[in-house]
């Protein structure tokens, strides 16, 4: 069996949405995949209970007991290489996993690292995306999935969704307009990757 480690910070949904599918889809049966676990960087993370509730293992890295970016990204790796028999986990997957990751990190599970992002890259790399998407008045944003490399938000585009902006929009509800699409083009592109 290929196993998965899902990296979260928050509420998971992204997370929930890849499990939901790999059970639909019979990802196991299909294509010899398990979900083998979840890794925070928050204790408070919504999504741990989320994955529990699923029979998932999980795990708290917590980054603010590291001195610095590469000591948390080295108890990260070896975190994720615990949740895999094999150590070489098939995929690293991102999900709403809020951390700059270090060259170190990423050169380790190159090939093997894949994020989503709630904009349409390359606009709007970093934080706070859909407010600067309104204040620019965009008539689209939308969400990347995309390799990832040492520079944040600019690897290789696998998959884009578009949704509109809409007049009066807020950040809010834009940004579950977008996380609607990120759910589906997410669950379907780490399938496709599966081959
Ligand atoms: C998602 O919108 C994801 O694209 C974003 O955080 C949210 C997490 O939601 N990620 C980033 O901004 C990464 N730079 P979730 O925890 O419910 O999946």
């Amino acid at each position: 069996m290929k196993n998965i480690v899902i990296l979260i910070s928050g509420s998971g949904s992204n997370m929930a949405a890849i499990v939901a599918a790999a059970r639909r889809e019979q990802w196991a049966e299909r294509r010899g995949v398990q979900i083998s676990g979840v890794i925070a960087n928050r204790a408070d993370a919504g999504g741990l209970a989320l994955a529990q509730a699923q029979g998932i293992r999980t795990e708290v890295v917590d980054h603010k007991k590291f001195a610095t970016r590469t000591l948390f990204d080295e108890a990260l790796a070896v975190a994720i290489k615990r949740h895999d028999p094999d150590a070489r986990p098939a995929l690293v997957v991102l999900a709403g996993f809020m951390r700059v990751l270090t060259a170190g990190f990423v050169a380790e599970f190159e090939g093997r690292l894949v994020n989503v992002h709630p904009s349409l890259l390359p606009a709007f790399t970093g934080l706070h995306t859909h407010q600067r998407a309104i204040d620019e008045g965009c008539k689209f944003a939308g969400a990347t999935v995309h390799r990832v490399t040492a520079e944040l938000d600019h690897g290789a585009i696998l998959a884009q969704a578009v949704v509109p902006v809409l007049e009066g929009d807020t950040a809010e509800r834009l940004a579950a307009r977008v996380l609607t699409q990120e759910h589906l083009i997410y669950a379907r592109t780490i399938f496709e990757m599966l081959y």
